[in-house]
């Protein structure tokens, strides 16, 4: 068979594990696997090319991903740009798309309306797909942020500050919840749950009081009504949450409310690179293998996914429809931590 296989979307530690993971896979077969580069961008200006095994046999701890990738997303100008991707398609028995919900999304919608031969392999540093309990690029992306979390709980104390640690994850909450929770922060504010500034600040005062300084995790995507508004989109309508400072805003209302000196770090695509965790080259290579089986076993459609520690799958369209989001009971777990 000639499988292509793309990464759409932002970059995480775990592609490349999981591009090798394919590779090896396509090779007991005999198959032949093609890069298409820059995601679905790769798909619509036909830039592809044959991947060997020299390609990819060393790539298992480098972070990125060899194919390169893009935010391109072809049913946003469909007249032009799907015609190409089903004309392009043609030239492989199969595609193995890796992304996260928009990516997937494209290749939900292109098996559905068109009957592509595509399966999907979960990857996101947020961590919000639906019907995988984990994708790579998380585990790394929340252990950078712990690391940064700890370099600052040492120049807060020493200063005796709040200090504010803006992480990524967009419209869901893991990242902030897991650093916060892993990295042992006084408070964590999350896209989920409405913030309560009232309650957060006096706890903040408590903090002072006991050990003179206090750490805070905020995701990127916290809502606060007060910097709600318009704001620019990408190709698949998400709201570029860089632009919103919300690591800033944060600080300035620490520091108005309680007078206590603070400081913030955002340590954005820092998260996204660097090598996999043991978990995410696992993860990637595991997820990998498993796209190619679908292949084999006509599975189109379907995405490889972790249920428990078993490989197992899901159609495209259920991983994508709904994000996974933070529910109340996490929330109940981390305000148990902060005492
Ligand atoms: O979806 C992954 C992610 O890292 C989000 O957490 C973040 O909001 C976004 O990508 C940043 O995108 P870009 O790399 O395009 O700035």
């Amino acid at each position: 068979m000639k499988i292509g296989i793309l990464t759409g979307g932002g970059d995480c530690p775990g592609l490349n594990p999981a591009i090798r993971g394919a590779f090896m896979k396509a090779m007991d077969h005999g198959d032949e696997l093609f890069g298409v580069m820059d995601g679905w961008k790769g798909m619509i200006n036909v830039n592809t090319r044959q991947l060997t095994l020299s390609d990819v046999e060393e790539i298992i701890g480098k972070g990125g991903t060899i194919l390169g990738t893009s935010r391109t997303n072809p049913f946003k100008n469909d007249e032009n740009d799907v015609p190409m991707v089903l004309e392009n398609m043609k030239k492989f028995d199969a595609l193995i798309a890796i992304g996260g919900e928009d990516t997937l999304g494209v290749a939900s919608k292109l098996y559905k309306q068109y009957g592509t031969r595509v399966v999907g392999v979960p990857k996101t540093m947020d961590n919000d797909l639906s019907c995988t309990d984990y994708t790579f690029g998380f585990d790394t992306a929340v252990t950078v942020a712990v690391d940064a979390l700890e370099r600052l709980r040492d120049t807060g104390r020493s200063h005796r500050r709040i200090m504010v640690l803006e992480v990524m994850g967009r419209h869901a909450g893991w990242v902030a919840l897991f650093t916060g929770i892993a990295g042992g922060a006084d408070w964590i504010l999350l896209p989920e749950i409405e913030p309560d500034i009232e309650k957060m600040c006096e706890h903040l005062r408590v903090i002072k009081q006991r050990k003179n300084y206090g750490i805070v995790v905020v995701s990127e995507g916290t809502k606060f009504a007060e910097i709600e508004g318009e704001q620019e989109v990408d190709a698949f309508g998400h709201v570029i949450l860089k632009e919103k400072g919300i690591g800033e805003y944060t600080a300035k209302i620490i520091e108005e409310k309680t007078g206590i000196e603070t400081r913030v770090a955002v340590i954005g695509h820092i998260q996204r690179g660097g090598a996999p965790t043991l978990f995410d080259r696992m993860l990637g290579t595991r997820v990998g293998v498993k796209a190619v089986e679908l292949i084999h076993e006509g599975k189109f459609g379907q995405m490889a996914c972790l249920v428990g520690n078993e490989i197992t799958s899901a159609p495209l369209e259920a991983a994508t429809s709904i994000l996974k989001t933070v529910e109340q009971d996490w929330w109940k777990l981390a305000q148990t931590m902060f005492k």
